[in-house]
């Protein structure tokens, strides 16, 4: 949800804090600020709004400490302004922290009853005052550290500055992640590895409790009981990854057309296209005795595993039960021993998928991860990774993660499928003969960009529109629906387009545009008739076929999209690619920030 980071060297770091925060801005841009310590006091320069508005202001008032903290912003507690943007402050101590202090008010209110002054609406600052209280009863630093850091409940990962203090930086994690870099006379913190991908490649992780003390040449690290622990540097795969829109105008737009290229390096890292088989599951999970599969995810990730279990029921023949993170973390599901959990999560660090890793693994869950990040923390708390190879998706609305996503879920399925004897050998290879043309259909599905550039000028028209979809077109219409009100503002609303006439076409008017996923399939002929109710009714159509649907469709429609033919196996993940054009262009035509749409961020890192 926010992006926090802090170097200590012997160089002026300001600018490379602001360089750091520019690699986090996806995970928030409400407002953005540093601190240092200069001439052995601390200083600070905040700004509200995106990265740009506190790089003039450090244009206008320099700083030069070389130890500091900086922070990039999506509001919990407290408007979006300056006066609430991090670095909170007091005389004494400068923090930057990301995630929620649940107890803020009861810790506001002692603070407040021994005489503290409280100057924002954020629950941050009851940190930095609390830290100053145990500085004037006397502590050094890492004591009075040592000595609140139990205080706090909640999520949260804080990097801490202290006056006077210009070889020290301490950081802890308890929730979202948190990274330490070793450089070469400086150490580094950061909410992710990329963060720290400019300065270094050697990252330690935190894990869930620790805490850090750093100086310009050494880190010690500390578990939650206060203890001494060694935590290994790895080599981070971050600093490879390039983080830039090259010709494209935005990173939505770079990640859409991206698709064709990692959905084949996904689909071949658990396919053997020559052999027409899936790979040998390396997982520590025998899938042949699995008998019930739990599913748990977020948002666009959510719609994926919808699509994964008309697979995985359809091909391996195997129950699923899924729901959304939120609801799934307290719903008791009852797990019998042995069986297997699947997450699925493009940053690996959303909350409340988190949380119900948690929970089936107390419940004697396999867990399985489909992550984009490997050094995640979903990824480092399961028991299998299956990895969508989507390189870094810095635009907030998931789109290349999403078909990746779809890309493991259809391979599991398939290896699933084998395992329990669900497929036979020639099945297996007609399948994955038909999983090889994906991205050849990709592209051809992306050269309809201008066409669905024009449909989405009439859409940027328009309040309120319905997605319909049918099997496993019926996710995607929830992915569509989510893909255009996230970036446009526009309403949307997917359907089952069977369920239309239990409600939703009470909203059928010549007002109402009405998307229609339908590929020829094996219902078409039933979503056919939902048209004709729209229809009937007066209601405008875009529908979204093949060229044997399109032929077929005998409906007066306001757009067609015609997609070429191809295998029903495949259209989930490439009737994606329109759906996402669509949402792009009208959010381009409706002028809206497409890659920092307001209000999100691109990982929830609370609940
Ligand atoms: C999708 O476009 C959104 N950005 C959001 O729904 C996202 O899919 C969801 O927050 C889950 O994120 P994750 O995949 O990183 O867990």
């Amino acid at each position: 949800m926010c992006g926090i980071v802090g170097i200590i060297g012997t160089q002026p770091v300001a600018p490379l804090l602001v360089d750091a925060l520019k690699r986090l801005e996806y995970r928030g841009y409400d407002s953005a600020g540093v601190a240092t310590i200069e001439g052995n006091h601390l200083d600070r320069r905040r700004a509200e709004g995106k990265l740009v508005n506190l790089e003039a202001r450090l244009k206008a008032s320099p700083l030069s400490g070389t130890v500091g903290i900086g922070h990039t912003r999506w509001a919990t507690h407290g408007a979006p302004t300056e006066r609430n943007a991090h670095p909170h402050a007091t005389e004494t101590v400068a923090i930057v922290h990301n995630g929620i202090i649940e107890n803020f008010f009861s810790l506001k209110t002692e603070l407040q009853a021994a005489g503290y002054a409280f100057h924002t609406d954020t629950d941050t600052e009851v940190v930095a005052v609390l830290l100053t209280q145990a500085l004037d009863k006397g502590l050094k630093p890492v004591e009075a550290f040592r000595a609140v850091l139990p205080r706090l409940e909640g999520a949260f990962a804080l990097a801490v500055l202290f006056d006077g203090e210009t070889d020290l930086l301490i950081a802890a994690r308890h929730g979202p992640p948190l990274a330490i870099g070793h450089g070469d006379g400086e150490m580094y913190i950061g909410s992710d590895a990329i963060a720290l991908s400019p300065f270094t490649d050697q990252v330690t992780f935190l894990e869930d409790g620790d805490w850090a003390v750093l100086t310009a040449s050494s880190a010690a690290f500390f578990d939650k009981t206060g203890a001494t622990v060694e935590r290994r540097a790895q080599t981070s795969s971050a600093m490879h990854m390039t983080v830039d829109k090259g010709n494209h105008r935005h990173f939505m737009e770079k990640e859409i057309h991206e698709q064709p290229e990692v959905m084949s390096h996904t689909l071949a890292h658990f396919l053997d296209f020559s052999s027409g088989t899936a790979r040998d599951n390396r997982a520590p999970i025998d899938f042949g005795a699995i008998d019930r599969l739990a599913l748990s995810a977020c948002g666009t990730a959510y719609y994926a595993g919808l699509i994964g279990k008309y697979w995985m029921e359809r091909v391996a023949r195997l129950p699923v039960d899924i729901d959304v993170a939120s609801e799934f973390r307290y719903r008791e599901m009852p797990l019998k021993k042995g069986g297997l959990a699947l997450f699925i999560s493009q940053s690996g660090e959303t909350a409340d998928t988190l949380a119900s890793l948690r929970y089936c693994k107390e419940n004697g869950q396999h867990i399985g991860a489909i992550v984009n990040v490997p050094e995640s923390t979903i990824a480092r708390e399961s028991d299998a990774i299956f990895q969508t190879l989507a390189g870094p998706e810095i635009g907030v609305a998931s789109t290349k993660a999403f078909t990746c996503q779809l890309s493991v879920l259809v391979s599991l399925a398939i290896a699933v499928g084998k395992a329990r004897g669900a497929i036979d050998a020639a099945k297996e290879v007609e399948l994955i003969r038909a999983l090889t043309e994906a991205p050849r259909y990709a592209n051809k599905a992306l050269k309809l960009e201008r066409q669905i550039e024009k449909i989405a000028g009439d859409l940027a028209k328009v309040r309120h529109i319905l997605y319909l979809g049918r099997d496993t077109n019926y996710p995607l219409a929830l992915e569509g629906a989510l893909k255009l009100k996230e970036i446009s503002y526009i309403h949307a609303e997917g359907y089952a387009a069977g369920e239309l006439k239990h409600g939703p076409i009470a909203l059928i008017d010549e007002n109402m545009p009405v998307v229609v996923i339908a590929p020829h399939d094996r219902i078409f002929e039933k979503t056919v008739s939902n048209m004709q109710e729209v229809a009937a009714r007066g209601g405008r159509i875009i529908l979204i076929t093949d060229e044997k649907g399109a032929a077929e469709a005998s409906i007066e429609a306001e757009h067609v999209v015609v997609m070429p033919n191809m295998p029903e196996i495949l259209t989930p993940i490439v009737y994606a690619i329109p759906v996402q054009l669509l949402a792009y262009h009208t959010a381009l035509a409706m002028g809206t920030d497409v890659d920092q749409p307001r209000n999100l961020a691109k990982s929830v890192t609370v609940e």
